[in-house]
């Protein structure tokens, strides 16, 4: 029965309504409907785009748009009440109010690259999915160098706008065209210009928020250590983050890129060694990472296989010597290597030449195949793994595993090394040599396939935990709930701090947690593994009033 409120919204607003529902609302929903509407900042014309109950046609598409990891797409997954679209800050802030007083959890999603899906699953009730797949307006200044991004908008639809305006100017985040800037600037994010320039969260300059109260704040509205906390801290524990102003970078004309394969038959250990002893020592313009994937050998066996990646900021001709003085043993040839616009590079690592594509289809939000399963772990590695472990890592690597796995080792070292552990949320900075990411994927359905996955990820991180100093750590942005979890969202500080608190944030983790004190101190901004508001008035003093 559709309430009284809604018909009359329904007449007056009748030319311009695309209306979203195929049924009458329920009692319950019309009410949560009419909060919507009676925020007074929202167009009530608009809202029948905005808003989408279970029964509304659009509701599973929208569901379905950013699920990236077909582990959470079961019918038993959790899935939300509501989805709301927002198209501008006062539906954001319109959403935040109305969840807020009804009681419902809120889950936001911007790219849904989320490792566990915390962005569009919730355990431990109804939420509303804020989904801002049609937020994502990016402006450019190429003047300041600088661009305000809508937190919907994916690594590709930035790089591109930054392209079209300059051809040198550039933004150091990830290599996933698909991957959004709201969940991937808040974790840190890590690419190839990073050894140079830091990581996408070192590079932004502004930001708006929403939080819990509903409010909008800038920089100096939410106060430096609400902005020190959402660079690195993850976004989810804080607030939702409506837009960043990013700091553009300079990149040369031409880049080179190369990608070499070498096998074990082909030295692929020792030259792995050797890449862990010179990785911190490399020039700020080269980045070189490495994936280890199953190849063949000769004979047609399988075997371990590296990858070697590579972004050079200059011309064949500069790096040739670079490679030669620090890492001949790859034996890199000049015929190996390719000059490239800083965005074909762009396209480059995200394989978008092995399919055909150009430039344009870095727009494309969608995933590069069919979402498959997947799991991942990861570490940051801050002393060479021997060659004795390197080996046991590749029993361990072959013999278990599902039908796709990987481990990307990611170099630090350069700019990363020069930015304090406490200047931003994200602590893993000197001493890192490379972030290690294990992942795997399979795409049959059914318990022993995932089974088999999750077993061999867990035993190929056991192992590598032999080899590596401790206490371990993680990347946020890599999120894996095996290092602890609290359905509810209320962890406590303790048994978090002890767990992927330490992991993730080091000595980062309590400022962390005070912070979310005083930002959020009900908790509303929770997931399985967001901050917990902690009281500790000594050690930091109380901010002044705004
Ligand atoms: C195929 C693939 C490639 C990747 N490549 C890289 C890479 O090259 N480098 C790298 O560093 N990482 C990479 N990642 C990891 C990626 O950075 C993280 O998964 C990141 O958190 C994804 O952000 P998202 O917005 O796409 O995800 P989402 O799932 O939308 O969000 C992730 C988390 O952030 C929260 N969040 C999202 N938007 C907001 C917002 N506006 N306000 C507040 N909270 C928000 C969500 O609630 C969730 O907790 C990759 C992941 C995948 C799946
Ligand atoms: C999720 O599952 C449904 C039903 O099996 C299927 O139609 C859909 O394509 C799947 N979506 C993704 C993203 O895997
Ligand atoms: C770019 O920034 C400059 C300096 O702040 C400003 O004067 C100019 O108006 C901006 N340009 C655009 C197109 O917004
Ligand atoms: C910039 O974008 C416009 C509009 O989409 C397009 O026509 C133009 O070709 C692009 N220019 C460059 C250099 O990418
Ligand atoms: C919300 O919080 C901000 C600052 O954090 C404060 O200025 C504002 O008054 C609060 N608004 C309401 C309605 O409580
Ligand atoms: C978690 O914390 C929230 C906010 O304080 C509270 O409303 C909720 O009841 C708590 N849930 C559990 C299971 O403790």
């Amino acid at each position: 029965m559709a309430h009284l409120g809604s018909i009359i919204f329904a007449l007056f607003s009748l030319p311009f309504l695309v209306t979203s529902q195929d049924q009458p609302l329920s009692w319950e929903d019309d009410q949560f409907y009419e909060c919507l509407l009676h925020e007074p900042t929202i167009f009530p014309r608009q809202l029948g785009s905005l808003f989408y109950t279970q029964s509304a046609q659009s509701y599973w598409p929208i569901l379905q748009s950013t699920l990236r990891n077909r582990r959470f797409n079961s019918s038993d997954a959790s899935k939300p009440r509501y989805i709301i679209t927002p198209r501008n800050s006062d539906h954001i802030r319109g959403a935040v109010m109305c969840s807020k007083r009804f009681n419902l959890d809120l889950r936001v999603r911007s790219g849904g690259h989320d490792y566990e899906g915390l962005s569009y699953l919730d355990r431990s009730g109804p939420f509303v999915l804020l989904d801002l797949g049609q937020f994502r307006k990016i402006d450019v200044n190429v003047t300041e160098e600088t661009a305000w991004v809508e937190a919907g908008a994916s690594l590709g639809e930035v790089y591109y706008n930054i392209a079209n305006k300059s051809g040198t100017l550039a933004f150091p985040s990830g290599l996933c065209r698909s991957v959004g800037v709201g969940g991937h600037i808040s974790g840190g994010g890590q690419g190839t210009l990073m050894r140079k320039y830091g990581l996408a969260a070192d590079n932004v300059i502004d930001a708006l928020i929403v939080k819990a109260n509903s409010t909008l704040l800038d920089r100096k509205g939410m106060g430096e250590d609400v902005f020190w906390a959402i660079r690195g801290g993850g976004a989810a524990s804080f607030g939702v983050v409506v837009s960043w102003k990013l700091k553009l970078v300079h990149v040369p004309p031409k880049v080179t890129v190369f990608t070499v394969k070498r096998t074990l038959e082909q030295g692929a250990t020792k030259l792995i060694e050797k890449w862990q002893k010179i990785i911190n020592q490399l020039p700020k313009d080269l980045f070189i990472r490495i994936l280890i994937v199953m190849g063949k050998d000769k004979r047609g066996m399988p075997t371990v296989e590296a990858i070697f990646e590579s972004l050079y900021q200059g011309k064949i001709y500069q790096l040739m010597p670079i490679m030669k003085k620090h890492f001949p043993e790859l034996n890199l040839k000049a015929e190996d290597c390719k000059e490239l616009t800083w965005i074909e590079s762009a396209l480059y690592f995200d394989d978008g030449y092995k399919r055909g594509e150009s430039v344009p289809d870095l727009l494309n939000r969608h995933l590069n195949e069919k979402p498959k399963f997947f799991k991942a772990k990861s570490d940051f590695v801050t002393k060479p793994i021997s060659r004795e472990g390197l080996k046991t890592i590749w029993d361990t690597f072959m013999h278990l595993g599902g039908e796709q796995r990987l481990l990307i080792l990611v170099p630090y070292g350069g700019r990363l090394s020069e930015i304090s552990e406490h200047e931003t949320a994200f602590p893993h900075r000197a001493g890192t040599l490379f972030n290690l990411l294990y992942y795997t994927t399979w795409r049959k359905r059914g318990q022993q396939e995932a089974r088999n996955n999750l077993e061999w990820i867990k035993r190929l991180y056991n192992v590598v935990g032999n080899y590596i100093p401790k206490p371990r750590t993680a990347y946020l942005n890599y999120r894996d709930l095996d290092l602890g979890k609290d359905l509810s969202g209320n962890a406590s500080y303790s048994k978090a701090a002890a767990t992927w608190g330490h992991m993730y944030f080091k000595h980062n983790f309590k400022k962390l947690a005070e912070v979310k004190y005083r930002f959020d101190p009900e908790n509303y901004f929770r997931n399985e593994q967001s901050i917990p508001p902690f009281r500790n008035e000594q050690s930091i003093p109380p901010q002044c009033p705004q």
